[in-house]
């Protein structure tokens, strides 16, 4: 169906009383796709790139880490102030927490999964990246993902999901924890640990959502 009949039936459901669509589409394995034959190769590009304006005030490009053969990606939004200083991701107080999170409750080490962010590139003040600034980097993690073909994709709070999934209107407190399909792997929302430092209280969500994974693997 074309976009803006699409639009128009959504507002129709809007209208009748419908708080949100849950459409969940699968996404085009197509989209999964590189010409690449390693993240090395991959990374040579992105450490290069200049295609939105976060090339003007990085320090570092942040490509993400893991082996090539993870069996868990996890999708962060974008590199805070220590992954921008120190071209790391998840290095941070959120990536201590995510560390604890994989180690303790997933008990595997976090050498062995892939971590990665939507943006490669931080946003100024820590801002949530621009829909132009996600369109111009969100190729080089699909790319990843088609390099890596994890079992099992972990998308850390609302813009990991909205961006990976394209359901920009399923809010993450409704979706989180529940087992989606994406290409050839398993996509499950959760909360950013950024928000549990917050809301320390959502850690047994997290928890729980994280014995699904497990049972995945
Ligand atoms: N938050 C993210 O989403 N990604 C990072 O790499 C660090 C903090
Ligand atoms: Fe390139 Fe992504 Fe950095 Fe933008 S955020 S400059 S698209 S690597």
């Amino acid at each position: 169906m074309e976009k803006a009949k699409l639009l128009k039936l959504m507002y129709q459901y809007r209208s009748l009383g419908f708080e949100y669509f849950k459409e969940l589409k699968p996404i085009d394995k197509k989209l999964i796709s590189t010409s690449a034959n390693s993240l090395h190769e991959i990374e040579l590009k992105v450490q290069n790139c200049h295609l939105c304006p976060l090339a003007k005030s990085r320090k570092n490009v942040v490509f993400g880490e893991g082996p090539q053969n993870a069996k868990i990606m996890f999708i962060g939004e974008g590199p805070g102030a220590n992954e921008d200083e120190s071209g790391r991701v998840f290095v941070g107080r959120a990536g201590q927490l995510l560390t604890k999170i994989i180690e303790n409750v997933l008990n595997i080490k976090r050498e062995s999964v892939y971590i990665a962010n939507i943006v490669k590139c931080r946003p100024p003040n820590n801002r949530v990246p621009t829909l132009e600034e996600v369109t111009a980097c969100k190729p080089y993690l699909l790319e990843q993902i088609a390099i890596v073909k994890p079992k099992v994709i972990v998308a850390l709070g609302s813009t990991g999901y909205h961006h990976l999934s394209e359901d920009y209107n399923t809010p993450i407190s409704k979706i989180r924890g529940e087992i989606l399909e994406y290409g050839d792997a398993k996509l499950i929302p959760t909360y950013h640990p950024s928000f549990l430092l917050r809301n320390p209280s959502a850690k047994k969500d997290v928890f729980a959502d994280m014995l699904k994974v497990k049972n995945l693997l």
